[in-house]
């Protein structure tokens, strides 16, 4: 599957970027909230993605990278988020946060930095409808991808087979065409491109190649 980040997106013709995507093959919306304070950048929030929201044709598959995200639960599903995934490293009670998501009828998932190892989702991946990897430090989108991320999917692969085999897995950061094929082989289930898609010359032509590899 394939998610592309608004991030990138072109904010002064969101409505026209978000029809693009209505009518190109990928599946999810990947929507990067930012706080200033868990990520060194400010994005935006919940009016931009309810304006999104009425717009969209697809699941949005809204990324907190916010501290504390247990705060804004009902906020998110108000303003019509479909997937929340939360960060790892800004959760002190993440399986209560999950449940919260869960209990809202949006789907959970958790987010891991580069810098934390798979294992520490050991007694949290049953909780998951998926778990994204970052594979660049997150703040910003056009990073350069970080190779040990195919090793950290591989790892994760291997944990949802014993404890969740239905649990998606996700990679965001630096996705482009050259590496999906490699990253869908490593056991990804959903890939997000945010340059890689809105800085092409042909966006759904890009999204087709992704979802092709
Ligand atoms: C980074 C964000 C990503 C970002 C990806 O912190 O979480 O979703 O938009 O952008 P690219 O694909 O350009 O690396
Ligand atoms: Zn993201």
């Amino acid at each position: 599957m394939v998610s592309p980040s608004l991030l990138s997106a072109d904010f002064g013709n969101l409505q026209r970027d978000v029809e693009m995507l209505n009518a190109s093959e990928c599946d999810w919306l990947h929507i990067d909230v930012m706080d200033g304070m868990f990520v060194p950048n400010i994005s935006f929030g919940q009016p931009v993605i309810k304006f999104i929201k009425k717009h969209a044709q697809k699941p949005l598959d809204v990324h907190l990278m916010i501290m504390d995200p247990g705060r804004y639960i009902a906020d998110f599903k108000n303003c019509g988020a479909d997937i929340v995934t939360v960060h790892y490293e800004a959760c002190t009670h993440l399986n209560r946060t999950l449940a919260a998501i869960r209990d809202e009828g949006m789907k959970c998932g958790v987010v891991l930095n580069p810098h934390s190892p798979v294992a520490l989702l050991e007694d949290t991946v049953q909780m998951c409808d998926l778990v994204l990897l970052m594979s660049v430090n997150p703040g910003f989108g056009g990073q350069k991808f970080i190779e040990n991320t195919y090793s950290k999917v591989r790892q994760l692969r291997e944990l949802c087979d014993r404890k969740n085999p239905s649990c998606l897995i996700e990679v965001d950061g630096g996705v482009n065409t050259e590496n999906a094929a490699k990253l869908y082989e490593a056991g990804a289930d959903v890939l997000v491109a945010g340059n890689a898609v809105f800085k092409s010359e042909n966006p759904i032509a890009t999204i087709h190649e992704l979802k092709s590899k």
